[in-house]
């Protein structure tokens, strides 16, 4: 990995916040430039020969997907973002199939995209959503989940790694343990999918959903996995062109074999090529190298701030790139505009977990979430500029 492989990178920043969004080398760029500049047709739907090129590399995108996870190509479905993925879970799969009475279990450092949609089902159908409870290092460890699942349990949805927290959860360890409880697993993979290697035959999960812009990618685009018999008992949540088969009235509609049934319009091509070429430069790098640099930089941290004692970090205890902590006396969001002016960028806030504050009793924090492109030196001067109280104070206005 070149630093001058970001052109994001050729200012004077020190960038912080990549549990928010990644940068994107250029080699990503110059995928989605290339296909607008040199085969921008829509994809299976041409025939002629620029759309051919976009059905090749969309169906290539597809199959490169599903390598990087060990799916099946056929398991992958491009969405417009993690989000996007879970609610057709929720809305698409277990709409369906719950019951009132039901329990979804997760847990309190869930971040909103796998809380709300759960809510909302709770609503529509009676069904229960109870909490795992967290250990006192935030942690979910399988004993927790043993003790929380009961025969009402139907679903554990649950972050592989947590965006605040930054824990990474034992996913295989409760796969194993669900399904001999008939229990499904949906997996939100948005926080480690980019970082750790993922493999989704070897977990067992049933369902999996993350991000390209997270990993290196474009916004705007995104993954549903699902193993293959699940996915065809999707009821799209989105029906028009390119998914059905045929339709002549409201009683003959035809629809198209998954995964192309659950991609309904034209879709974020562009997007699908350059998380493509995103997978292709992690592939390069290595995503355990990846996560050996985030856990060697977040300990570097944690050494050189631990004599600095008005700085709390709330996660020492959690292997991966992302460190979450308070400031005596000063507001976090204070923190991070104090930070700005240095052009350190991080975020501040309740990070979209706006029940996590219920588990550490912290509504707020700052967060730094680290990727393979941040240095021991970026390190050092956040540590400088966190090291003196007095002049966070005096410079926050
Ligand atoms: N989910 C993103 C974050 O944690 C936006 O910052």
């Amino acid at each position: 990995m070149n630093r001058e492989d970001f052109p994001m990178l050729n200012q004077d920043i020190i960038y912080l916040d990549n549990g928010a969004t990644t940068f994107k080398p250029k080699c990503v760029i110059d995928a989605m430039n290339d296909y607008y500049t040199k085969y921008s047709a829509n994809a299976h739907r041409g025939d002629y020969d620029i759309s051919y090129k976009v059905d090749v590399a969309y169906e290539n995108a597809r199959k490169n997907t599903a390598k990087f996870i060990n799916a099946e190509p056929e398991e992958i479905v491009f969405t417009s973002g993690a989000t996007d993925s879970l609610n057709i879970i929720a809305n698409g799969f277990f709409k369906n199939i719950l019951e009132a009475g039901d329990e979804v279990l997760i847990t309190l450092s869930e971040h909103a995209s796998n809380v709300l949609p759960w809510f909302k089902l709770s609503r529509d159908l009676g069904i229960n959503v109870n909490y795992i409870e967290l250990d006192s290092n935030l942690h979910v460890t399988i004993n927790n989940v043993k003790k929380a699942i009961n025969p009402r349990t139907k679903v554990i949805s649950l972050a592989g790694i947590t965006n605040v927290v930054g824990d990474e959860r034992p996913i295989k360890e409760i796969c194993r343990l669900a399904h001999d409880n008939n229990i499904f697993v949906v997996v939100d993979g948005a926080q480690s999918v980019p970082h750790k290697p993922t493999d989704v035959k070897d977990l067992d999960c049933d369902f999996l959903a993350f991000s390209a812009h997270k990993m290196m990618g474009p916004t705007g685009v995104g993954v549903l996995y699902g193993k293959r018999e699940l996915l065809e008992t999707i009821e799209p949540v989105s029906l028009g062109g390119g998914m059905n088969e045929s339709f002549d009235s409201i009683d003959e509609v035809y629809l198209k074999d998954i995964p192309i049934r659950l991609e309904a319009g034209t879709q974020n091509i562009a997007g699908v090529i350059g998380l493509s070429a995103a997978i292709d430069y992690i592939q390069r790098i290595g995503l355990d190298n990846i996560d050996i640099h985030e856990i060697r930089l977040k300990k570097y941290f944690m050494e050189k701030i631990k004599d600095i004692k008005h700085v709390h970090v709330i996660n020492e205890e959690c292997d991966s790139g992302i460190i979450a902590f308070t400031v005596d006396d000063v507001f976090p969001q204070d923190v991070a505009y104090y930070l700005n002016k240095y052009h350190i960028c991080v975020r501040a806030g309740n990070h979209c977990a706006k029940i996590l504050k219920n588990a550490i009793g912290v509504k707020n924090t700052v967060r730094v979430s680290l990727y393979i492109y941040n240095t021991e030196s970026e390190i050092d001067r956040l540590v400088e500029l966190l090291s003196d109280k007095m002049r966070i104070i005096r410079e926050m206005i």
